[in-house]
């Protein structure tokens, strides 16, 4: 019998690795964040799109321009062609017009973590996604990158080896004693309209062993921190976004804690699946054992989203059959298809909102935002359910 067996690999053979890793990760980067090249939102909408995402008609717009109330469009300055309306225009459009969809002061915001222990579900996908939908439409949207991987971060043009500071822009200062009193230290603005991004980095990598140390000795103070920090900055926002990181550390344990909202994204695949059914009773097991330290907490909807899903592949759709049937309740009727789009996107540090010119007109594209699309209006909807501002509106539009 042949007993050659392979050799351990060393220690400085997966250094090496690391190493390389590394480097296809600089050169990544190095391509979208190289000097001078800020990311920038190209999106522009011509006026007949903007009266639909005003809800205003294309003469209302060109009235209040003609009298005054909202500014002369931009024209290019040598073809004189109109250059067509950015997000910031069209959200001035809507303050003039009165149709911001803000959440009034007496409504809670809507604090929705995107959770699962699991990796690779497309949890920063999905938070990255909606983000943008709901600036889209008009919300004030924050989004807090809990995790040191800082995926979300780089998707909105920041860097995060070069642009965060480890001890100084992430969540990590707040976690120390005598550290900052609120979060605002740590909200950038992004180049979207409306949505400000509490960037994360590596250092929140070792945030996580120093917390677990100091669990034992001061447990509320490590889960309650993150929650306390979100109340600060919550009266800013409509909709603030929790994207965690996939493991079930302090970390994951203090998003849970501060949400007040549950999205939970589930490919649907034997293996994940069976992940996800793990997370849920592990979930239960420890907001149990959290309440035991007080302030138990609640949410407005937890809800499970189908996630790279694939109509080809019989066994997903088993098992979405099944997931239906298990929680009829419980799952989102849109479904996140699997779709080259959006794994192209995220490839360049990109979403497919951003998309412009000639990428948008493909079918590919078309299918893959009314996918989002769908999903953004669904949690839209449950968000707004709980601001009683809004609910006469609902009634009318027939959905309460
Ligand atoms: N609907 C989809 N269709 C195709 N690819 C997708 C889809 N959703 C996510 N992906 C891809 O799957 C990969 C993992 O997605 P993402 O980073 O969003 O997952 P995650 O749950 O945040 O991962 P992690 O646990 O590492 O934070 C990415 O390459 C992303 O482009
Ligand atoms: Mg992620």
């Amino acid at each position: 019998m042949d007993t050659t067996v392979i050799p351990p690999v060393s220690l400085e053979e997966l250094s090496l690795l690391t190493r390389r890793a590394s480097t296809v990760i600089e050169r990544l980067r190095e391509r979208v964040f190289a000097p001078g090249t800020q990311k920038r939102l190209e999106l522009r909408f011509n006026v007949r799109t903007a009266a639909e995402m005003v809800g205003r008609t294309e003469k209302a717009i060109r009235d209040a321009e003609a009298d005054g109330r909202l500014p002369e469009p931009e024209k290019d300055a040598e073809t004189g062609r109109r250059l067509g309306y950015s997000l910031a225009e069209v959200n001035r459009m809507r303050e003039v017009f009165g149709t911001l969809p803000h959440r009034a002061p007496d409504d809670p915001p809507l604090i929705m973590a995107v959770q699962n222990f699991k990796g690779g579900v497309g949890k920063s996908t999905l938070v990255t996604h909606l983000a943008q939908f709901f600036a889209l439409k008009g919300y004030r949207v924050c989004v807090i990158d809990c995790d040191s991987q800082a995926s979300t971060t780089a998707v909105f043009g920041m860097n995060p080896d070069v642009d965060v500071d480890e001890e100084e822009d992430t969540l990590y200062p707040f976690f120390r004693h005598g550290g900052p009193k609120t979060l605002h230290y740590a909200l950038r603005a992004t180049y979207w309209h409306n949505i400000a991004l509490i960037p994360a980095n590596l250092g929140l990598y070792d945030a996580e062993y120093e917390f677990a140390a100091r669990m034992a000795r001061e447990p509320t103070f490590i889960l309650d921190r993150l929650r306390e920090g979100v109340e600060t900055i919550a009266d800013q926002f409509d909709i603030i976004l929790l994207d965690p990181p996939p493991a079930l550390g302090m970390l994951s344990l203090s998003v849970l804690r501060a949400a007040n909202a549950l999205v939970i994204p589930t490919p649907p695949n034997n293996i994940d699946f069976a992940s996800t059914a793990h997370f849920l009773k592990m979930m239960e097991a420890t907001l149990g054992e959290l309440a035991l330290h007080g302030g138990a907490r609640s949410y407005s909807f937890v809800k499970i989203l189908a996630t790279k899903m694939n109509d080809q592949k019989s066994a997903h759709v088993a098992i979405k059959r099944m997931m239906d049937a298990v929680f009829p309740q419980d799952m989102l009727n849109a479904v996140l298809k699997d779709s080259a789009e959006i794994d192209n996107a995220t490839a360049n540090l990109s979403t497919v909102y951003e998309l412009t010119g000639a990428a948008t007109r493909t079918e590919t594209h078309r299918r893959c935002r009314a996918y989002l699309d769908a999903v953004g209006r669904e949690i839209e909807l449950l968000a707004r359910k709980t601001w009683p501002s809004h609910h006469r509106a609902l009634r009318k539009e027939g959905v309460l």
